[in-house]
């Protein structure tokens, strides 16, 4: 069983991965935390909390930060939509905030469970650098951290760098060189889970609310996809729950990674550097693309069945 604190800026593919835990018997989610990222906070905190009330997941959502450390706010509504989530319509819902700050329940929690919590990052990586910061002991309290962002080649919001990584360079620093375990789904591996409509149809005949938010919100993600990117989307942060369920999907390379934080050009590029044998990051390299959208279409099965 995989207790994980699951950091967000739903988001479309964010949307997915919260699916998958969701769904999943082999995950625990121990608490959402919406940050600003493709969207600013208070539409990934409603995002995240409309998709939380219609998945009846019954952990809390707090808010976390609502800008990056350093940087100024970068956000995709060319991408995601205005609202950071658009396509999918939510009525009213009970599920509220949960009061109290973010990174001090990040800090409380895995503090008191030593060795046990997973942190997931697939938004930028703010949150959980500031409570690294504020807790040095955490990178050794935490059982490992799990991130979506970076790329050894081509950037998908500039020549060189990938959206989470870009949109607060200055924590992806902080996190990547933090001495905890840590796995990296960058764009190497994730840009292989491009989907197509053949599986969009697949999960739409699941049926159920979750499916059909599902489908809602790809409609316009691969619209949006297509303008811009040329291509269907891919499940980027999904790889990170697809991994924590059945990591023999996906193969690594142990890396040494910086993050280009003082260039103008090159801000937030992900540099493969010589190994530091006290800084390795598993570095995901491939995923077996058909085992993860099967993985996508069980987990969609097993909201269903729980009624969902
Ligand atoms: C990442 O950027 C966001 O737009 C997605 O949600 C994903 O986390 C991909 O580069
Ligand atoms: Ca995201």
């Amino acid at each position: 069983m995989e207790r994980i604190i699951l950091d967000v800026d739903t988001g479309h593919d964010d949307a997915v991965a919260i699916e998958m835990a969701a769904s999943h018997p082999g995950i625990r989610i121990e608490a959402l935390i919406a940050v600003n990222g493709n969207s600013p906070l208070h539409n990934t905190l409603e995002n995240t909390l409309n998709l939380a009330d219609a998945l009846r997941i019954e952990a809390p959502v707090f808010a976390g930060s609502p800008a990056p450390l350093l940087r100024s706010r970068a956000n995709a509504p060319a991408i995601h939509g205005e609202n950071g989530f658009a396509g999918p319509v939510f009525g009213p819902r009970k599920k509220q905030v949960q009061s109290g700050n973010a990174v001090e329940f990040i800090i409380r929690t895995v503090m008191d469970n030593p060795g046990q919590i997973t942190f997931v990052s697939v938004g930028p990586y703010t949150d959980l650098a500031l409570a690294l910061r504020v807790e040095p002991r955490l990178a050794g309290a935490l059982k490992q951290i799990v991130v979506m962002g970076g790329t050894s080649g081509q950037g998908n919001v500039t020549p060189n760098a990938e959206f989470n990584i870009f949109a607060d360079p200055e924590a992806a620093q902080i996190v990547l060189s933090c001495g905890a375990p840590i796995v990296m789904m960058g764009l190497d591996c994730t840009l292989q889970t491009i989907i197509n409509p053949q599986l969009i149809e697949d999960i739409r005949k699941t049926g159920g609310r979750a499916s059909e938010i599902f489908c809602a919100s790809m409609g316009f993600y691969a619209e949006s996809c297509l303008k811009y990117i040329h291509d269907y989307p891919a499940m980027h942060d999904p790889c990170c729950i697809a991994y924590l369920i059945k990591p023999q999907l996906f193969s690594f390379t142990e890396e040494t990674i910086e993050v280009d934080t003082k260039s103008e050009l090159n801000y937030g590029r992900t540099s493969l550097m010589w190994k530091d044998p006290g800084h390795i990051v598993r570095f995901a390299r491939r995923v077996d693309r058909e085992g993860f959208f099967e993985l996508m279409r069980d987990c969609f099965r097993r909201l269903k069945e729980a009624g969902i």
